[in-house]
């Protein structure tokens, strides 16, 4: 018997990597309260686009005309709306935000490089950063209560990182920052991308987008999805938004055909019902409440700030409580490991129906 050839070695960036986990089988059927994920589907007008999606179209590359339009459009009619017009070329379509990310940190990161962000925050922005060979700073969000650390990003930007990620609202921890304090961070740093990962902003509606004129802040980008509100996480429908020079600097690295025909279609359908979207973000809103008066209630220790998730910290081991819960039929995701929330427990925030549900077995398991 011949001994295996070893495969060759990739970069070494690549080999040193570790990877984003995300557990991604096992999960159907139960409540998903864990990649805070719209919890009930999309618009019905979604899935009859699709329904109606014409088979010779499968055949053929996607077309993206006017789909960047329509992103404008739903920007324009949102309640903030846009104080300076945007273009089409200033609007970047992505295979899911979590694309977007990797393609802005291949387009701005070189070895070396510093990319600048808080802790704890999202988990793609590293391993991003890693595959590039860039080092990450990690500024704490300040206690109590995961507080944006400005004064210390105000500093951390003058030793001149090459680019800033801005999680707004941070998942997990829920911080939020004002559109001030970004256009700020942003002016004071010009040599610097600064980033900002709106995923979660229409549960709080602090978006940048209404207050900024790109010409004036050319070293800003905004992120946006359709995956959480909109329910489109399986199709990947991500938007990069910002100066017309950025977009095409972070578009030349992405393939022409990334995102697919029944994203578009979907996409389409679902920001032409933004009425569904808002319905349900409300109906987040309105559960977050009342899981938070119940956890007040049962002097249960918890975090809630922005977004369609929340933080609880169980009396026994989140471990432990984690399995009972999907024992139970209902997933929720750990936090073990993160600095600052170690032992909690992310809960996604769907419906009060699901809320009530969640709670009917958290309490129990407290007992
Ligand atoms: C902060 C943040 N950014 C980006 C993503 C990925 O978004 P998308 O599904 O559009 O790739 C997630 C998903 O959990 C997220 O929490």
């Amino acid at each position: 018997m011949t001994a295996p050839t070893p495969s060759p070695s990739a970069r070494p960036d690549v080999e040193r990597l570790r990877g984003y986990s995300a557990p991604l089988e096992g999960r159907r059927g139960l409540l998903r309260l864990d990649f805070n994920e719209n919890t009930i589907g999309p618009s019905p007008a979604v899935v009859e686009a699709l329904r109606a999606f014409p088979a010779d179209q499968i055949a053929v590359y996607p077309e993206y005309d006017g789909l960047r339009e329509a992103v404008i459009g739903n920007l324009q009619d949102s309640p903030a709306g846009l104080a300076h017009a945007l273009l089409p070329q200033q609007v970047g379509l992505f295979n899911g935000v979590d694309a977007a990310i990797h393609a802005v940190i291949h387009a701005y990161g070189a070895s070396g490089d510093t990319l600048l962000t808080t802790s704890p925050t999202f988990g793609y922005y590293a391993p991003c950063a890693g595959m590039q060979g860039m080092v990450v700073e990690a500024v704490p969000h300040e206690l109590p209560g995961f507080r944006f650390p400005l004064e210390a990003m105000r500093a951390a930007l003058q030793r001149g990182p090459k680019i800033l990620m801005l999680c707004n609202p941070n998942n997990p921890t829920g911080t939020r920052l004002s559109a001030e304090h970004v256009l700020l961070l942003a002016s004071s740093a010009p040599d610097t991308l600064v980033v900002v990962d709106e995923l979660y902003e229409a549960f709080t509606g602090d978006s940048v987008l209404p207050h900024v004129d790109f010409a004036e802040h050319a070293n800003l980008l905004v992120l946006r999805s359709l995956a959480k509100t909109a329910g489109l996480a399986g199709l990947r429908m991500g938007f990069a938004i910002g100066s017309a020079e950025v977009v095409d600097r972070v578009c030349r690295v992405s393939g022409p055909y990334d995102v697919n025909s029944f994203a578009v279609t979907a996409a389409f359908a679902a920001l032409s019902d933004q009425a569904y979207t808002d319905h349900y973000v409300a109906e987040v809103l309105r559960a977050r409440n009342y899981l938070v008066t119940e956890l007040t209630r049962s002097g249960a220790v918890f975090h809630v700030d922005g977004g369609n998730y929340l933080l609880v910290w169980p009396r026994f081991s989140a471990q432990q409580v984690e399995q009972q819960l999907r024992d139970a039929g209902i997933l929720v995701r750990s936090m073990a490991g993160k600095p600052q929330i170690d032992g909690s427990l992310r809960v996604s925030i769907g419906t009060q129906e699901q809320m009530q549900r969640f709670w009917e077995c958290y309490r129990k398991l407290e007992r």
